[in-house]
Order: C-alpha cells, then sequence, then structure tokens
C-alpha cells in the first residue's frame, strides 16, 4: 500500500469493537520507534510514553477511574462514567499515554514541542495501521486534569496529549469520511 493509501485507511476504532485479542509485542515496538523518529525542532524529542499491555491494563483502568471519583463532587460523580472509565480498555491489548514532556530549551516555543509530539502520534498511528491494528486517539475521561499527568509523575509543564486504545478489531477496514476535499483547504498562491 503507498503511503496516501496507508493514511487513508487509518480509522479510529472505538475499543469497544475490539476483540480482546493481544497485539504482538514487535508491532507495538515498532509503533514506539516510529514515534521516535517524529520531526523534533532542536531535537527536543518531547514525546513521552506509558504502555500498559495485556494484564497490566486493570491498573490504568483502576487508576483513570479512581481519578475521576477522587476529582468529582459529589454532586457531580456518575456512577456510569466511573464504570465506563473502569471497562473502556477491557478489550484493549495495549494502552498508550502519550505525554507532551516541556524540555528545557527556552527558545522552543512549547506549541512546537506539542506539534513534534502529535506528529509522533501520528507516526504511531500509521505502523498500527500498517499491521492492522485498530488505535483510538482518546482525550477523554480525565485525559486533561492536572492529577492525570502529575500521577504519572508529569510536572503542570507537561501535556497529556491522549491515552491511545489499542487492539486487533475486525472494523479495520471501514470507510472514514471527511467534510471537505483536499482542494477546499488550500489556497493556491
Ligand atoms: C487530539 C485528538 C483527540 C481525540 N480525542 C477523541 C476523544 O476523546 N473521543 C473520540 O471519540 N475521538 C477522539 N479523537 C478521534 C476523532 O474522533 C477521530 O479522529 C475522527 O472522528 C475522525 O475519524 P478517523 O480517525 O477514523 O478518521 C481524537 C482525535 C484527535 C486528533
Amino acid at each position: 500500500m503507498n503511503t496516501l493509501d496507508l493514511i487513508k485507511n487509518r480509522r479510529s476504532i472505538d475499543p469497544d469493537h475490539f476483540t480482546g485479542a493481544m497485539v504482538e509485542h514487535h508491532i507495538i515496538e515498532n509503533m514506539l520507534e516510529a514515534a521516535n523518529w517524529a520531526p523534533t525542532h532542536g531535537y527536543t524529542e518531547p514525546w513521552r510514553f506509558i504502555v500498559y499491555e495485556g494484564e497490566k491494563i486493570a491498573s490504568f483502568s483502576e487508576f483513570h477511574a479512581s481519578l475521576y471519583q477522587k476529582h468529582t463532587n459529589a454532586e457531580q460523580f456518575l456512577q456510569k462514567k466511573y464504570e465506563k472509565l473502569k471497562n473502556r480498555a477491557r478489550l484493549c491489548s495495549h494502552v498508550i499515554i502519550c505525554v507532551n514532556k516541556r524540555g528545557d530549551k527556552s527558545n522552543i516555543p512549547a506549541l512546537e514541542e506539542i506539534a513534534a509530539t502529535s506528529a509522533a502520534i501520528q507516526n504511531m498511528l500509521l505502523v498500527a495501521t500498517s499491521n492492522q491494528v485498530a488505535t483510538f486517539w482518546s482525550t477523554g475521561g480525565m485525559c486533561y486534569h492536572q492529577s492525570f499527568a502529575e500521577e504519572l509523575g508529569f510536572t503542570i509543564e507537561d501535556q497529556v496529549l491522549g491515552i491511545l486504545y489499542i487492539g486487533k478489531s475486525e472494523q479495520v477496514q471501514y470507510e472514514g469520511k471527511r467534510i471537505s476535499e483536499w482542494q477546499a483547504i488550500v489556497t493556491w498562491k
């Protein structure tokens, strides 16, 4: 498959539609290696990944749901949401937390590090797609809550850019859509 087709074939697959089968460890390693080859201004290489594999995923789910419980007022707490966070990854093979770690090169704008980490995440998704591995980039739940990054050992300077749910699915090939054709988002000068 050529690169454009690979990019167009990448789909977000809801983890509820995963099969529960494991993705081979070496594919996950390939995804992480691809991430590390993203472009990076000044070689800040700001991406960091926390990988939960197989049975370890339960500890992530517990962590995620308990953070929600801890940081939500009793009046706003929804048992349904708590259960959803606890069960979200039940059919995943791996969960990868993607973090942008702000470096100490103050001449590199923070935005550029976020851009680099975003590119790294896309690299991972494309390697997954090329191996018929399903992925879902989520920013839901407690992802953006300060406590989430802190509990994982990061600081207020750093940003969690997403939770990648990874697994096998029968749905990998469903057709995607875009609101605009590419010609509509380009101004030629
Ligand atoms: C930064 C970012 C955050 C996202 N967060 C969520 C999310 O929290 N929930 C969700 O359903 N999809 C999320 N998505 C996935 C988009 O919904 C998805 O990419 C979009 O629907 C297009 O579908 P496709 O990825 O199959 O082309 C996110 C995507 C990006 C780039």
